[in-house]
């Protein structure tokens, strides 16, 4: 474990470009490993979680080649639906659920066992949030107590086509069902009471498959995708993480004098929750350069620092921030009144309990604040906290990266136990938070 620590900064100035977009990366490897011919991959986020499924998806016999082989980009050699052979070995998911979860989904419906394991974090997670809806399909499971993880899937090609109604809102969930569903008869349908991040069923279509998605009167989605399609190899472009720019975003709306450019982030409108509550804060974020690619909406974000002022976030906006929670508690503690965040209980089976670390990492900064099961009052005073505290990061790469964050901008250094976790979502976090003018050492 190597610490590492950010100090007061001046201020941010110039443009970057952040890594690629972790849930259309994890996608990506995975439909190109089940298309028929060759899928191109531009800009595949090469963080340790996304290498763990190709590493799973070339176990299983799809043939990759990385850029360094191929001129810049991945290129995926897929199997077919269903075509994916027993792995001799046990799958090693690394630190992520996405991973783990959808290639659940991917393995219940090939007639043979897929072992899966995982680090400490992953291991302690729910599963059986997935492995429930893919036994009624038939699909079965050996895993440790509690549902988690390290899990046997034993899969089969006759599974039941299901309709299931998501007990939480998980876009994980809904894939694995939605993956499982692509080698099963019939037509298989997840309803969600609130829209989650939609990657997989925009990226369904993009490989052919034919996937409807009806908007329900309150606002929810039934999204049914039809057995046994021809997908083939296409062309993806990953735009850059919303999830990752949120970092930088707000790093320079905390740190007076800045003024950042993000350019080529992906604006799914199921994802820019964040931007929407930063906005509400007084934050001054704007798009420029808005276009589409490969089926994703994409734009450059330009950001200002801004005095921000505490908001109530709705339990509605969950799911379109989901993993924004930590990096929005930050800017909280540096905006003047309270922030309130409702309905954010998923936040306790994260990569960590990361209602629970958040928490307590603000307190030792010098924060006040209220933590219930499943909401966090967050009350900033309208200058930074005083900081100067150690922060276990819990193998989780969104608590590191949050609170170096906010040492950029509190009195004293912030320092965080472990910075390996960052390389699950953004290798070079540091170097690139440095090269605007950050002090992480
Ligand atoms: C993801 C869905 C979310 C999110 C995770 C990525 C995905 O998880 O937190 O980082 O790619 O589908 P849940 O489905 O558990 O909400």
């Amino acid at each position: 474990m190597s610490a590492i620590a950010s100090h007061k900064c001046k201020n941010l100035k110039g443009r970057i470009v952040v890594p690629g977009d972790k849930s259309i990366s994890h996608r990506a490897l995975m439909l190109g490993g089940i298309a028929v011919g060759e899928t191109t991959i531009h800009g595949l986020l090469e963080g340790e979680d996304v290498l763990c499924t190709a590493a799973a998806m070339e176990q299983m016999g799809a043939q990759i080649e990385r850029p360094s082989e191929s001129g810049g980009v991945w290129r995926v050699y897929g199997r077919g639906v269903g075509g994916l052979s027993e792995p001799t070995e046990t799958l090693d998911m690394g630190n992520s659920g996405t991973a783990a979860r959808l290639m659940t989904g991917l393995m219940a419906a090939h007639p043979f066992s897929t072992k899966f394991s995982g680090d400490a974090s992953l291991n302690s997670r729910p599963m059986a949030r997935v492995t429930v809806p893919l036994e009624q399909m038939g699909a079965s499971f050996v895993t440790e107590d509690g549902g988690r993880m390290p899990m046997t899937v034993k899969g089969s090609d006759q599974l039941m086509p299901i309709e299931y109604t998501l007990p939480v809102a998980s876009a994980q969930v809904k894939s694995a069902v939605l993956f499982a569903g692509l080698n099963t008869a019939g037509i298989t349908t997840v309803i969600e009471s609130h829209a989650t991040r939609d990657h997989s069923e925009r990226m369904l279509q993009h490989f052919g498959a034919t996937v409807e998605t009806e908007v329900m009167n309150d606002g929810g989605r039934r999204i049914s995708v039809t057995g046994y399609p021809e997908l083939t190899g296409q062309a993806v472009i990953v735009p850059s993480d919303i999830s990752s720019a949120a970092f930088p975003v707000v790093a320079a709306l905390i740190t007076p004098g800045s003024h950042i450019t993000i350019s080529g982030v992906g604006m799914n409108p199921l994802r820019t929750g964040i931007l929407d509550t930063l906005i509400e804060m007084g934050g001054d974020i704007q798009f420029v350069n808005e276009c589409e690619e490969a089926g994703e909406p994409v734009a450059d974000i330009v950001v200002k620092s801004s005095n921000l002022t505490g908001v109530v976030v709705p339990p509605e906006r969950a799911p379109s921030m989901i993993d924004e929670y930590p990096v929005l508690a930050m800017a909280a503690a540096c905006a003047s009144g309270s922030t309130r965040m409702d309905g954010i209980g998923e936040l306790r089976v994260k990569e960590s309990d990361r209602l629970g670390v958040v928490a307590r990492g603000l307190i030792a900064a010098g924060v006040q604040l209220e933590e219930g099961e499943d909401w966090m009052t967050v009350h900033g005073t309208g200058s930074p906290p005083k900081g100067g505290n150690m922060v276990a990061a819990e193998l989780d790469h969104r608590i590191a990266m949050s609170f170096l964050i906010l040492g950029m901008a509190s009195d004293q250094p912030i320092t965080v136990d472990d910075a390996s976790p960052m390389d699950t979502s953004f290798p070079g976090f540091a170097d690139l938070m440095n090269d605007l003018g950050a002090e992480i050492k």
